[in-house]
């Protein structure tokens, strides 16, 4: 074990409840691959999130709901090994929790093949039996209630969850059923601001919140929103940078450069003994061929046909 891997602890579920005792604002974001992983680490984010959301921002699918078992680990994977320290948490996709057995041995596979420490199911009374047999296989659970994009097929589109009566009752009972299970925290999405604050306040374990207002324990968003990567963000969030514009205007930049043959310049070219070349290619001095790297200028370019016998 090197030195600066003895130097990194990867933080668990206890010291996410310790950030919450301590009254720390949790500050959550999606990633799902190796450089971003580590940059959110850099940031000093404690708690990451393998979202399923992997599925629109990354994959290009039209839904969470077609995300796979296999595609969640491969980004999973990736992203474990670029944050040392964070925890991180992985969304487990639709259908893969369907029944207790199916969620732990999926979770399972979340926590032995890719090394995440946690994983994330929607739904709230509907998930408690599920998320009690996840804790009771040692795999710690974050819930999500409110918006649950997976069931976007029966809610019919995205939309504030919990704003008439028996909806909000609903999404309290759907809270506690969460906690009384045994996860460690819970995403509440799109969830009005007044009632993810109650909610907040009659819970023990941190919620952190998508389009809930400033009165969760903490707060999550999607990293391409955050970044200003996505040609569209939610309203509920806030570009931080314009990578969108950044990146296109780098690429933009560097197809010109191509096409006007400034790039590469001598700077970025390796060049070798050009007497080991003419060895190679049989031709004397006054035949040399590179000119175009600087050196040698004035030697004419010579004409010597490649399948020249060597
Ligand atoms: O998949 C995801 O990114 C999520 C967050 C929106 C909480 O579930």
């Amino acid at each position: 074990m090197s030195a600066q891997s003895e130097a990194v602890r990867r933080l668990s579920v206890l010291d996410i409840a310790k950030l919450y005792a301590d009254g720390v604002r949790i500050a959550t974001i999606t990633a799902y691959d190796y450089p971003t992983a580590g940059l959110v680490d850099q940031a000093g984010i404690p708690l990451i999130l393998v979202g399923d959301s992997l599925a629109q921002v990354m994959l290009g699918y039209d839904t969470t709901v077609r995300v796979t078992m296999e595609e969640m680990l491969h980004h999973a994977k990736a992203v474990v090994r670029g944050a040392k320290r964070a925890l991180i948490v992985a969304d487990m996709p639709f259908l893969s929790y369907t029944t207790p057995e199916d969620a732990v041995a999926n979770a399972g596979r979340f926590l032995r093949e890719a090394g995440v420490q946690a994983v994330k199911i929607e739904g709230g009374v509907r998930s408690a039996r599920v998320i009690e047999a996840l804790l009771r296989a040692g795999i710690p659970v974050m819930g999500h209630i409110g918006l649950t994009p997976q069931a976007i097929n029966t809610l019919g589109k995205v939309r504030v969850q919990g704003k008439n009566r028996e909806q909000a009752r609903a999404l309290l009972a759907d809270a506690l059923a969460v906690q009384e299970a045994g996860a460690f925290s819970i995403v509440l999405e799109l969830v009005p601001g007044q009632l993810a604050q109650a909610i907040t306040d009659r819970l023990r374990i941190p919620t952190i919140g998508i389009g809930a207002g400033a009165g969760c324990s903490g707060q999550i968003q999607v990293i391409t929103d955050t970044l200003g990567l996505g040609d569209w963000a939610p309203k509920h969030a806030r570009p931080y940078a314009d990578l969108h514009g950044t990146i296109l205007d780098a690429i933009s930049r560097y197809k010109a450069d191509v096409e006007a043959g400034a790039f590469p310049a001598a700077a970025e070219t390796v060049l070798m003994d050009p007497a080991v070349l003419d060895e190679v290619l049989g031709r004397g001095h006054a035949d040399r061929a590179d000119r175009a790297f600087g050196t040698d200028a004035d030697i004419p370019v010579g004409g010597i046909p490649l399948d020249r016998d060597l």
